[in-house]
């Protein structure tokens, strides 16, 4: 019993929640991916039971029943990480702001389920409208970007001050991985991986809006290769690794008449490559230099250096409102 309350207590519990509340939203990503892309929607035809008589799938119901059944796995799992995830957060013991963050935060998370279901279920009914497939996968990688925020608050990870041009190309390049993202879901649905045979299209020239994500994946790289000039940061190397990485995978899938295991290695990349851009965003912070030093505050600073005020510092950050606890 006291081992199974230590998984719902403290901040160190939350830090494991908020990693698995990351990788299940990655997972569920390249799950659905793969029921779509193998037309299995249907693998197990009743629900909860895969059919009438049975939880699980029989042979008789091919690959299609175990790769849906695989999902709903994935999904089952997301759900209990989530109620733990709220759980914890909300049995942390003080009410400092950080906690409250951390606690909407989890909320977020959780409410986020029973929305994808309804997104989910209308997507079926819409007959598997490409927009309403791509809306499903867009909240899909926003609660993506929503972890990575969750982990950056539970681990308090510091962020590197950051001068204007520095800020401006990383907010540019989260923008522009938007778009490329979402120009990517137009190109899916315009594609021939419609998850059903019969399913509309987008009626938009495949090649055309090819070109036109691939030219939003330029803007990106271009961005990041900006940030690592201006900042020198970790964060933006390790974004153009993906960004590399995912763009070969893009056109080798593009060249090759879409393979299904590229398709869904594009789909991970698509999450990894959002989950860094967010990294990078919540890597910097507006520089605390104060734009003019004061003379008075260096003397006091020498005589009581806990005493002193910085002018202009910048308190944007939450700083002030952590508490000691959550310090690393
Ligand atoms: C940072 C780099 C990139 C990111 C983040 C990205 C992201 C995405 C996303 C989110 C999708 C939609 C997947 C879906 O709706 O199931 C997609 C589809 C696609 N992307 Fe990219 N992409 C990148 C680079 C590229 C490049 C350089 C190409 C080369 C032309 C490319 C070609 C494609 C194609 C052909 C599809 C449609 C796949 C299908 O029909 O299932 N991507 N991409």
């Amino acid at each position: 019993m006291d081992i199974v309350m230590r998984l719902f207590t403290g901040i160190r519990a939350l830090r494991l929640w908020a990693i698995a509340s990351l990788v299940g939203n990655i997972l569920i990503v390249v799950s659905g991916a793969v029921v779509r892309l193998t037309d299995s929607g249907l693998g197990c035809p009743t629900w909860p039971r895969c059919t009438p008589d049975a939880y699980v799938p029989h042979a008789a119901l091919g690959h299609r029943g175990v790769i849906e059944f695989g999902n709903r796995l994935v999904t089952f799992a997301l759900a209990i990480v989530v109620i733990g995830t709220l759980v914890t957060a909300w049995r942390l013991k003080t009410n400092a702001r950080a906690h409250r963050d951390l606690r909407v935060l989890a909320i977020i998370l959780a409410v986020s389920i029973p929305i994808q279901a309804v997104i989910g279920g209308v997507t079926v009914l819409s007959g598997l409208n490409p927009f309403v497939v791509a809306l499903h996968l867009l909240a899909s990688l926003v609660l993506i970007c929503v972890c990575v925020l969750f982990i950056y608050r539970v681990y308090d990870l510091p962020r590197v001050p950051a001068g204007r041009p520095g800020l401006i190309a990383v907010r540019a390049t989260f923008v522009l991985m938007c778009v490329a993202v979402w120009l990517g879901t137009v190109v899916t649905g315009s594609g021939p991986h419609s998850g059903a045979r019969g399913a509309a299209r987008t009626g938009f020239d495949g090649v055309v809006v090819s070109h036109l994500h691939a030219m939003a994946v330029y803007g990106v790289i271009a961005g990041t290769l900006a940030c690592i000039v201006l900042l020198r940061s970790r964060a933006a190397v390790l974004l153009l690794g993906v960004e590399l990485i995912q763009g070969l995978i893009g056109f080798v899938q593009y060249f090759t008449g879409l393979p299904i295991a590229l398709v869904v290695l594009h789909l991970l990349g698509a999450s990894l490559a959002m989950a860094s851009a967010t990294d990078l965003l919540l890597s910097v912070r507006r520089s605390t230099m104060p734009a003019r030093v004061d003379p008075t505050q260096i003397m006091l600073a020498q005589i009581m250096p806990a005493q002193v005020v910085q002018p202009n510092a910048d308190h944007t950050r939450d700083d002030q409102n952590a508490t000691p606890e959550l310090h690393r």
